[in-house]
């Protein structure tokens, strides 16, 4: 597989976006000369980036850079102060993300959410609720249910009064392939698999139950619990050491991925991935840091890159299984951390050992590391 050429479309995007990816490139490098890849990274304009260049959040050269790519390691998009001069439809969310997930049936989202005991000051949780450090993982089908449910729709029912609807839709066959990669991720993990819903309300949380149920059967090694989505957002502050794979329909996912990311401290720490079908020996992916375009710090060298970096890490374990590759950026990352390097999110003036430092210092050290 690494003698392999791979191609990765690297669409940095908005805000913070490009300062990160420089750095996740400059570690790919690293791990590419250490590890002997062929690594072919082309880069291309996305979300408003793309509109300034092109005049669309996804261009059509970008979409097609990444129809000829083995996989696509993304930036962040969207810009709260210029979203709203556009129609909803052409955001860069929407236009852009959205549509690059629907494009290339990017079903299958994992947010990988640890908390290193070195960083235990940058949880909110007291240190008695943090265990051993955190390390869940969260498996959020990603094209189906709201976001995607037809019709979706505001319309005038009377002078000054709309009525919007969004449908939430999931058919049993989404349910299955989402529910195998979730008891698969379990099996490498430690077993256990908390399986999301409102069964107790709604039409998909019965449906949703009864499949994850039956899929179960292909997987005794597993215990199966499942819990209601609102008991599972308390259950996340009070004891999160009970986790470990967390199954979730698509808005199920996204509220619980983020109020799960702030138990790791910094949304900069945690990456994600995307993935679809797999095809010989390559499954496609989108890979893409947790947090946003944070324009409030976009230039200024703040940015934490270790989330961009590790998405990094996933692309090579998961799109080309260079199982090596992947484990020597994530030993890196750990290995800086150790060293007491920390961008501004992840600072404890107490902490003596700590040394504040920018982006580029942060990559350039990781990438030493390799
Ligand atoms: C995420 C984000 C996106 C989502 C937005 C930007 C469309 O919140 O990846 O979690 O809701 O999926
Ligand atoms: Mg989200």
């Amino acid at each position: 597989m690494s003698s392999k050429n791979l191609n990765i479309a690297a669409l940095a995007g908005d805000g913070i976006g490009p300062e990160v990816m420089r750095e996740a490139i400059k570690v790919l490098q690293a791990v590419g000369r250490k590890n002997g890849l062929q690594l072919t990274i082309t880069e291309a304009p996305v979300g408003w980036a793309g509109i300034d260049a092109a005049g669309k959040a996804l261009p059509d050269a970008t979409l097609e850079l990444c129809r000829k790519s083995d996989a696509i390691l993304f930036g962040s998009v969207g810009l709260p102060d210029r979203d709203p001069t556009i129609p909803k439809d052409q955001r860069p969310e929407r236009a852009a993300l959205l549509r690059l997930r629907k494009e290339f049936g990017l079903f299958a989202n994992l947010r990988p959410v640890v908390l290193p005991k070195a960083l235990a000051h940058a949880c909110p949780l007291k240190v008695d609720r943090q265990g051993d450090g955190l390390n869940l993982l969260v498996v959020r089908e990603l094209t189906g249910g709201m976001y995607f449910g037809q019709p979706k729709t505001t319309e005038t029912i009377a002078p000054g009064q709309q009525r919007a609807i969004d449908t939430m839709v999931y058919t049993t066959a989404e349910i299955e392939r989402i529910a195998h990669v979730g008891f698969k991720a379990a099996q490498l993990r430690r077993k256990k698999l908390t399986s999301i819903d409102k069964a107790n309300v709604l039409e998909n949380g019965v449906l949703w139950r009864d499949v994850v149920t039956r899929v179960h059967k292909e997987y005794p090694d597993i215990t199966l619990e499942h819990m209601f989505v609102d008991n599972a957002a308390m259950q996340l502050m009070l004891k999160p050491t009970q986790f470990d794979v967390v199954l979730c329909e698509n808005m199920f996912g996204d509220i619980l991925s983020d109020e799960a990311a702030a138990l790791a401290g910094s949304l900069g720490m945690l990456p994600s991935a995307s993935l679809g079908n797999t095809s010989g020996e390559i499954t496609f992916g989108l890979y893409e840091p947790a947090g946003g375009t944070a324009p409030d710090i976009a230039g200024k060298n703040l940015a934490n890159p270790i989330a961009q970096i590790l998405s990094a890490a996933m692309m090579l374990r998961y799109s080309f299984g260079l199982t090596a590759a992947a484990a020597a950026i994530d030993q890196a990352v750990a290995t800086v951390i150790a060293a007491g390097l920390r961008t501004g999110d992840i600072f404890n003036a107490e902490d003596k050992s700590a040394r504040r430092v920018g982006t580029s210092e942060m990559g350039d050290a990781i990438a030493a590391a390799i």
